[in-house]
């Protein structure tokens, strides 16, 4: 089999291969970007035995450092060299599910059970690394053919069943090696749909965490949408084609914030969800639906308390009638169309009626606060903002936002010129002026220090940002006429 081995990772291989002998195998996805002779990252070393023992080794031989996992039965080891990839070794294993959506049981296997194990035969293939067969590539379940046609197929019929991530990884790799999904597998994709659902939160953002990072991320969401996987997670989610333009923006203002904001930390992941979440009118999800989705996806968020209550036992069967009870009591009546959903050990109502989200637990009844809900009041402010607005204004409303909405707004072409205009001098330039006046200066005026303070310095604050002022002579000027 012809692979591209870059020389640093072929020594590294060599040593583990001089050290495990015929247990050790390169596996996965590695084996598979070898073939493909793309830049492989993951370097995954599966052992028929005792795969810690086989790490320990290789760390005294790099004078590495390891990091150990027994009730994995797994070990992580950092070469001293620096020029030496980071490599995980696992114990070769033999999972078995018990339920749809939930994680497997797990027992020692051979390298046959650990291949068989895995989700798509592309990334089913170990390679030898044991001097005397070094390269050879063990493929029991056509991986390699399916690597030169380009097809993603899992292993068995039940496989999108027992792991419903797999349904994203499949248009993961479809989308990033420009592959097909198998005729069979679209079917078995649309049946095991369904399953999602039961996945928990966490486990479907790290996908679509993932899926945001690839180089080809507009065209897996798509793919996603149109076998309508956006509505399986959450119900009112539809990814429409402006959607996924806005996740181009995204990438725009990453770009952008990389060179401009580069002195600032900007969750680049929560600019990729916001275009996810829609930006214009017609797509954008409603505030009240970004702050279910964002509880149920684990995405960054706060849970505000807003009222509370005497404890309610609350039953599945009973929830509606109990929780409706519960907001009654406390003036907030929920409207007949409310959902509810008992999500990471709380219930999340969603009341369409009244275009509200809460969260119930334990008596207490919460709003939830996400930073991802912003862009749409940062369009509403931005309408206010005509010609002739006054730079300390702009900079009063602009200042509430994010750095990470403001910079989806800078690069957002729905946006008018002026609009835009205004964001971007707000981040590059006003946003790090300093006062020229503190209290210290009010003090030398002769000003007794109170409450007043804070008045007169935004007063002379927000005349130095209309560039009323650009010396302490001029702010005393002003000053003086603020108090007659
Ligand atoms: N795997 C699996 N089922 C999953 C997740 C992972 O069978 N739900 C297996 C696959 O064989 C995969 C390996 O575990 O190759 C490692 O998983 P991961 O690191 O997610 O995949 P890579 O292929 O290494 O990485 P990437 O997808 O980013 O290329």
């Amino acid at each position: 089999m012809e692979m591209f081995i870059p020389d640093s990772l072929l020594k590294t291989l060599q040593e583990i291969g001089e050290i495990g002998g015929t247990d050790a195998y390169l596996v996965g996805g590695s084996v598979r970007d070898l073939i493909l002779k793309r830049e492989t990252h993951d370097i995954d070393i599966v052992v028929e035995g005792d795969a810690i023992s086989v790490a320990e080794n290789v760390k005294t031989y790099w004078h590495g450092e390891i990091q150990v996992h027994h009730q994995f039965g797994t070990a992580t080891v950092t070469s001293a060299n620096p020029t030496y990839p980071k490599i995980d070794f696992v114990t070769a294993r033999c999972e078995t599910y018990q339920q749809p959506a939930t994680l497997p049981n797990v027992e020692e296997g051979t390298l046959t059970d650990d291949l068989l194990r895995r989700d798509f035969s592309i990334n089913a293939l170990a390679m030898r690394i044991n001097s005397d067969d070094f390269g050879d590539v063990i493929d029991i379940t056509g991986g390699i053919e399916d690597l030169k046609t380009g097809t993603i197929r899992v292993l068995h019929d039940d496989s999108y069943f027992d792991d419903p991530t797999r349904i994203f990884r499949a248009f993961r790799y479809a989308g990033r090696y420009s592959f097909r999904i198998n005729e069979t597998d679209s079917d078995l994709i649309r049946e095991a749909l369904p399953f999602i659902s039961d996945l928990s939160g966490e486990r479907i953002r790290n996908e679509l965490d993932r899926i945001l990072l690839e180089d080809n991320a507009t065209e897996i969401v798509r793919m996603l949408s149109e076998f309508d996987v956006f509505e399986v997670i959450f119900k009112d989610w539809r990814i429409t084609p402006d959607l996924i333009n806005g996740l181009k923006t995204a990438e725009d203002s990453i770009k952008w914030s990389s060179i401009h904001l580069k002195d600032d930390t900007l969750l680049k992941k929560n600019i990729r969800w916001m275009a996810l979440f829609g930006l214009d009118e017609s797509g954008c999800l409603p505030t009240y639906h970004i702050e279910a989705l964002c509880y149920r996806l684990v995405l960054d968020h706060q849970l505000h308390r807003i009222a509370g209550h005497q404890k309610e036992t609350v039953c599945e069967e009973e929830s509606a009638t109990v929780l409706r009870g519960v907001f009654e009591k406390v003036g907030y009546g929920l409207a007949d169309n409310t959902t509810f959903d008992f999500i990471n050990g709380k219930w999340c109502l969603v009341d369409s009626g009244n275009k509200s989200t809460y969260i119930y637990d334990e008596g207490d009844i919460y709003k939830i606060q996400t930073p991802l809900a912003t862009y749409s009041g940062l369009k509403n402010v931005l309408s206010k903002i005509v010609e002739d607005t006054r730079d300390s204004e702009i900079y009063h409303l602009l200042r509430e936002f994010p750095l990470e909405t403001l910079a989806l707004g800078c690069t957002d072409g729905n946006l008018s010129e002026l609009h835009r205009e205004c964001i971007n001098n707000f981040l590059l330039r006003q946003r790090s002026v300093k006062p020229i006046i503190t209290g210290d200066d009010l003090i030398q005026w002769g000003e007794e220090p109170g409450e007043h303070f804070q008045k007169i310095l935004h007063y002379l604050f927000a005349a130095q940002l209309d560039g009323r002022i650009s010396c302490k002579q001029d702010a005393f000027t002003i000053f003086q006429e603020y108090k007659q």
